[in-house]
């Protein structure tokens, strides 16, 4: 049923944060790509060093609506959601509509062409963990009409929608349960931990942690978790499979690191916590030892300093400001419609 390397590997998604990076390193092991995306929360500019290369198209579509991809396909990779809280919050309908349409149309591809397909789904089907860590077996504590649910519900759906494929036999699936990744390409805006953390140290603003910090996650550095992506693909193991780092740390010990490394004196200053915030995340790696031979290598300091240099090198404003705040670092409440086709667009992309 495998047709790994006799067709292209679609990514969608492909310009967002994680996407860039799957299809850079799709493109430098010399696979075809094309990247479907409609800019919705990515950005050209993270492709836009693959845009002239001869083995990459950008395919500007919204994967709800109806396309093609007029030359064979050897692997779906359905990254297309908006996944930082903010962006979700901002655009409900269309993550749903992302997970559920978006799913199905992205399975109808694969079944097409009788590609792989990788669902990228995400921790937060775990929704407030009872379990701890989390393991694939655990079915997760989600509150289904929260103002979450948009992802959780819709990464949800996406899941059933690729088992109910597998179970029918009509496509070979690996569904990948990522976890909180970070690393270049972050919008510094995006209202993700790591980079709002990153872009106030460096701006010498107040950090901004949410609750009292204790709450934990566990960060895994970007080219981990394409690794984990890729590993998946290149089995035929169906998952649900956690890609995730398993160095656990509080919320508040993560804002004091990244002050420390960006040499900042910002202050660090408690906001509210949002609503179903989980308290903990942390996964239960050993499917993806035992069936993917994946682990994570990419030691904390290592990817925070690397994506700090990326920030800095990227978003020069943010450079580190002579003026920090000093004072108490704990202080309290301081507070197109029709069907479109990847060859329409060609080579090189319009955005
Ligand atoms: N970054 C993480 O920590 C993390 C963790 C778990 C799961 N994931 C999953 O990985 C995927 C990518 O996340 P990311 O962090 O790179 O986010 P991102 O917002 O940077 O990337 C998402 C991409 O999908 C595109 N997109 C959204 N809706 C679309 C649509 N209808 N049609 C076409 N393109 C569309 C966006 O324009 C963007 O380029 C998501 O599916 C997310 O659920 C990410």
């Amino acid at each position: 049923m495998r047709y790994w390397g006799q067709g292209a590997a679609l990514v969608t998604g492909g310009a967002g944060f994680l996407g860039s990076h799957l299809c850079e390193r799709l493109v430098e092991r010399g696979q075809r790509v094309v990247c479907l995306d409609n800019l919705a929360t990515g950005r050209t500019e993270n492709v836009r060093h693959l845009l002239d290369h001869p083995l990459f198209t950008l395919f500007l579509a919204d994967v709800t609506e109806e396309w093609d991809i007029d030359e064979p396909v050897g692997s779906v990779f359905h990254l297309a959601s908006a996944a930082s809280p903010s962006d979700y919050l901002r655009l409900p309908v269309q993550t749903l509509e992302a997970g559920s349409l978006g799913t199905r149309n992205a399975l109808r591809c694969a079944r097409r062409h009788r590609a792989r397909f990788v669902l990228i789904s995400t921790s937060e089907v775990y929704g407030d963990p009872y379990e701890h860590p989390q393991r694939e077996t655990y079915w997760g504590n989600v509150n289904p009409v929260g103002p979450r649910s948009v992802y959780d519900e819709a990464k949800r759906y996406a899941e059933a929608l690729v088992m109910a494929h597998h179970r029918e036999g009509v496509v070979d699936v690996g569904i990948a349960r990522v976890f909180n990744s970070y690393g270049p390409r972050m919008r510094p805006d995006d209202g993700r931990m790591i980079p709002t953390f990153i872009t106030q140290a460096l701006a010498g603003r107040p950090i901004t942690v949410t609750g009292d910090g204790h709450q934990t996650r566990s960060i895994c550095y970007v080219d981990d978790t394409v690794d984990g992506m890729l590993a998946l693909e290149g089995s035929s193991e169906p998952g649900p499979v956690n890609i995730g780092s398993q160095e656990e740390v509080s919320v508040l010990n993560l804002a004091h690191f990244i002050r420390d490394f960006s040499g900042s004196r910002s202050r660090i200053v408690f906001v509210e916590r949002p609503e179903d915030d989980p308290h903990y995340r942390r996964p239960d790696i050993t499917k993806a030892l035992r069936t993917l031979g994946w682990k994570p290598s990419t030691r904390l300091e290592e990817g925070i300093r690397r994506t700090i240099a990326h920030f800095m090198e990227r978003h020069t404003s943010l450079a580190p400001q002579a003026e920090g705040t000093p004072g108490d670092p704990l202080e309290k409440g301081d507070t197109d419609a029709g069907k479109r086709t990847a060859q329409g667009l060609g080579r090189g992309g319009h955005a």
